[in-house]
């Protein structure tokens, strides 16, 4: 069965995603748009130079007309955070821009999964679903997958362990309102609050430093791409295949946590070829809850001033 993904947006998270993809795993027809047109055709042409050690792809600039018989639609496309603005001071400029590519990808005939990685992630993924009235299983967004990987990284820094043995997450929005569920995070099976030097301010610097991590990168080489990129990847990938994988991703939410709100925000979800497969409402504390509750009650806010 042919595999096809369209790309919108062929900035450098689009970019570094097509060469990453085509690397991890088999795509039959990789279709580039971009409001710059001059960019996916070079890119296009650029990317075919790997193909005699990925295997076969039919990689080709394109319109969003191409959705109509693609698998999966990923949304980079949108005004990149410059040093010092947040994620959320994009809002305005980047729904604008989702909403001039979800009606003619919709008019397309498309009917596989949208996966939105612009930013801010959550209000864009929330409005992509309303905008396209997708079943809200097909409408998936990289959530905190990104800050999750930051924090696992840091966490087997500290700890001199490897990274796969760090089971903790990213939770909530993908921006200042995120949190870590360290009450229940263990590592290497073992709690995490029971390890030597990790006690309350240490977890502070962590928190502090992973939901700083983007701002830094951005600070000093102008944009982060490598990280998103791969989630991006690991979620197409699972999706092309029906391989399941669990990622704290922004899902829609429907009741869990005591969310009073239906939107899309950062928990573990499962991804295959269904999309979100499983919504998995993880085990908080009550102080983790809190969070939980106050990050979508952010989320909400914003969702509120937004006209469609
Ligand atoms: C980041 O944190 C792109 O928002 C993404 O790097």
């Amino acid at each position: 069965m042919n595999k096809k993904v369209l790309l919108v947006g062929d900035g450098a998270v689009g970019s570094t995603f097509a060469n990453d993809l085509l690397q991890h795993t088999r795509v039959d027809e990789l279709v580039i748009c971009d409001v710059v047109k001059k960019r996916p055709l070079g890119d296009s042409m650029d990317l075919e130079d790997i193909l005699p050690f990925t295997g076969e792809c039919n990689i080709h600039s394109g319109e969003y007309s191409d959705a109509k018989d693609a698998d999966v639609v990923v949304i980079t496309a949108g005004v990149p955070r410059k040093p010092g603005e947040s994620r959320l001071d994009l809002v305005n400029k980047n729904v604008n821009i989702l909403k001039s590519i979800i009606q003619p990808v919709v008019e397309s005939g498309f009917n596989g999964i949208f996966l939105v990685s612009a930013n801010p992630v959550d209000i864009l993924t929330t409005l992509t679903q309303k905008l396209s009235g997708f079943p809200k299983n097909k409408v998936i967004g990289t959530g905190t997958s990104l800050d999750s990987a930051r924090l696992k990284v840091d966490l087997a820094r500290r700890l001199h362990v490897p990274v796969a043995e760090v089971n903790s997450m990213v939770l909530g929005e993908h921006g200042d309102t995120s949190f870590e569920n360290f009450d229940e995070s263990t590592v290497s099976g073992k709690p995490l609050k029971d390890f030597a030097g990790i006690d309350n301010s240490v977890l502070d610097q962590v928190e502090s430093g992973v939901r700083k991590k983007g701002g830094k990168i951005i600070e000093n080489k102008g944009a982060t791409f490598y990280g998103i990129a791969m989630m991006l990847t690991q979620i197409v990938t699972a999706i092309l295949t029906n391989r399941s994988i669990a990622l704290p991703l922004s899902a829609p939410i429907k009741g869990e946590y005591g969310i009073k709100n239906e939107l899309y925000l950062g928990t573990p979800a499962v991804v295959n070829g269904a999309g979100i497969s499983q919504v998995l409402e993880t085990e908080l504390s009550e102080t983790e809850k809190a969070k939980m509750l106050n990050s979508a009650s952010k989320m909400q806010e914003v969702l509120d001033n937004i006209a469609l």
